[in-house]
């Protein structure tokens, strides 16, 4: 299953075989290096940047490593090998052969599933664009950098099932998805969260640790579709977000450790001590976790679904490791919990779980982000500091769902929405919490140098030293 990268698009679906697919594909590339042009790393173009490429799609040893221009990237078509007499293994049709070809009563509902996907690759990239301005060295630019190229590949991904399965409908939306853009008044992103600033470096973290988290619980339950080439896509795009989660969790993580160094040694934990000292304060980390949660909370939809429901009878889309969970895989009779809000009080009521598949999956997600955010309290646990974060509640700051409407506090009360207003500079972040935290940003470009509000990581990337040259300027 090695990549054949003798061809203007690199692939392993023999697209040299099929010319009028491998034409539409080559129409769009251009319109694609136009976005990226527009729309991607800003000022980057002739940066040398050390990126790894995916030259396989083996588990092992799948990625090449050298010095690549961006606009260069081999931006490709990979879709994780065949399981031979794979199935639908959930939902009406379960039993059945996988499709390999889009059955005709799915056919807008996957294309919708597929389109929406597929605008979050491109959105992420706007909104990190103007990042590598600030980066706080040349290592964590470099893993910006790759996870952008890595985002612009996913929607190649997503852009070859809509010109290989759905015709010209298909093209159309490979064309919408370099049209819209992220935040634009008129033309925005599909989803919300997508259509936020992600404005400084602290952001990009919280945001590949937990919205990129998103990214791997949907990517997950599409691997589980009964749509083959869906499935085997997605297989292969989680070997790539796996990095991004790991950019995120640890970028965050060093950002404690350096605020954890500076109040052992100066014996403090005053957040106006520590903004002096140019760190960033463990209460402003909280409240951008409680900020990035709560907004990508959302991103799973409502509680109760009727659309999920029908996703997952169809066999489009699954549950997170469906193959692996032990029941009927057809949810006729089962039930799970999902939170209510009557009078004022939050409760739970049973109910049918093929309906309550969104809340099962953000659920998932939840414990996900929740073990990541432990392993970041062995920081100040190891340096003696009683600090510890904490997940706010999930009906915090939510636009969707039943918590919507609600003023529900981080430890999950409900209040008056004049009472949560008045405290909301606890929890989230504020004017001056953001405007610190910009005013940190500039960018150190000097191999092995760090900003100040950020500790070194532990180890380089492939095995290369820490103050190695990531990137190159030209
Ligand atoms: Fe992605
Ligand atoms: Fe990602």
């Amino acid at each position: 299953m090695s990549i054949d990268y003798s061809q203007k698009i690199p692939n392993n679906v023999n697209l040299s075989e099929d010319r009028t697919l491998q034409r539409a594909l080559e129409h769009w590339q251009p319109n694609y290096l136009q976005w990226w042009q527009d729309m991607g790393p800003e000022g980057s173009p002739d940066y040398d940047v050390y990126l790894r490429t995916a030259v396989s799609v083996d588990p092992q040893g799948w990625a090449h490593f050298d010095y690549v221009k961006m606009p260069d990237y081999r931006w490709g078509i990979f879709l994780a090998p065949p399981e031979s007499g794979r199935q639908v293994n959930f939902g009406e049709h379960k039993g059945e052969a996988a499709w390999q070809e889009v059955p005709g009563e799915y056919r807008s509902t996957l294309r919708r599933i597929i389109v929406t996907q597929g605008d979050t690759e491109p959105a992420s990239v706007e909104q990190q664009r103007h990042l590598g301005l600030t980066a706080p060295s040349l290592y964590d630019m470099r893993n910006l950098f790759q996870v952008n190229v890595e985002e612009g590949r996913h929607l190649w991904a997503m852009v070859y099932l809509l010109h290989r399965y759905f015709g010209r409908d298909g093209r159309e939306e490979g064309e919408a998805l370099l049209e819209r853009r992220s935040g634009d008044q008129d033309n925005p992103r599909i989803l919300s969260a997508f259509n936020e600033k992600t404005p400084d470096w602290l952001s990009f973290f919280m945001f590949t640790f937990i919205t990129d988290r998103d990214g791997k619980y949907q990517l997950a339950a599409l691997a589980e579709s009964g749509f083959d080439p869906l499935s085997r896509t997605c297989r292969f795009m989680l070997t790539e977000e796996a990095h991004h989660l790991f950019v995120g969790e640890s970028g965050v993580a060093r950002v404690i450790q350096r605020t954890c160094d500076a109040m052992v040694e100066h014996k403090t934990d005053d957040p106006a001590r520590l903004r002096a000292l140019g760190v960033i304060d463990l209460p402003t980390v909280q409240r951008y976790l409680n900020f990035h949660f709560s907004v990508t909370s959302d991103l799973y939809g409502s509680e109760v679904s009727s659309n999920a429901a029908n996703y997952y009878s169809g066999g489009l889309k699954g549950r997170f490791e469906e193959t692996r969970i032990a029941d009927d895989h057809r949810l006729g009779a089962s039930t799970y919990p999902v939170p209510t809000l009557e009078g004022g009080r939050i409760g739970s009521v049973d109910v049918p779980a093929l309906t309550a598949l969104n809340e099962r999956l953000r659920d998932d997600w939840i414990a996900d982000v929740a073990a990541g955010v432990e392993r970041w309290n062995r920081i100040p646990a190891k340096a003696g500091i009683p600090f510890r974060f904490k997940l706010p509640h999930k009906g915090f700051h939510r636009k969707i769902g039943v918590f919507a409407d609600a003023s529900v506090m981080p430890e999950g009360q409900v209040t008056a929405a004049g009472e949560w207003a008045r405290r909301s500079p606890e929890w989230l972040p504020t004017e001056i919490d953001r405007a610190y935290v910009t005013s940190l940003m500039g960018r150190v470009a000097e191999p092995g140098r760090f900003a100040n509000w950020i500790a070194p990581p532990v180890v380089g990337i492939n095995r290369q030293p820490v103050d190695f040259a990531y990137v190159r300027f030209n």
